[in-house]
């Protein structure tokens, strides 16, 4: 597997809960259960991504804006999970701010994919991407753990 690879599968469990989180209501079993694994999923994605594919492309003159944007979205990110943590779950507002953060996180998930996944591509071997998948890999499967305990 490659870090492209290891990358797409996460996005697709976040794209996933995304479309859960948005068919919720009020302050009910569901909506608090999803949003915890989302909130989880896009917090311990964003630490690994950073680490085993931003880092990488930061040292590199032809990736360095998109890496330093895609972290700067990252922020942004956290910003509106912060702002969903902040509302009432039974506040209509709830709603709104969630579907705000399922825009954002989709246009970002695309712009990694079909933006920056292509450029990645021209700049690290194909050895490259399959050793930062595997520490990719790992980190996700100890947070993941550590999330779970
Ligand atoms: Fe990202
Ligand atoms: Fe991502």
């Amino acid at each position: 597997m490659d870090i492209y690879q290891a990358i797409e599968q996460d996005h697709f469990i976040q794209k996933k809960l995304l479309e859960k989180i948005v068919a919720t209501s009020g302050n009910s079993e569901q909506r608090r259960e999803i949003f915890e694994q989302l909130k989880s999923e896009l917090a311990i994605h964003a630490d690994a991504e950073e680490r085993y594919f931003y880092v990488p492309l930061i040292r590199i003159d032809k990736t360095q804006d998109d890496a330093r944007h895609g972290i700067a979205e990252h922020h942004e990110i956290e910003e509106m999970v912060e702002t969903l943590v902040d509302t009432a779950f039974d506040s209509p507002a709830w709603l709104v701010h969630a579907k705000n953060l399922a825009d954002k996180v989709k246009h970002h998930l695309q712009e990694e994919e079909d933006d920056y996944f292509p450029k990645a591509k021209s700049v690290l071997s194909k050895k490259q991407s399959e050793e930062l998948a595997d520490q990719y890999l790992n980190e996700m499967n100890d947070a993941r753990k550590n999330n779970s305990d």
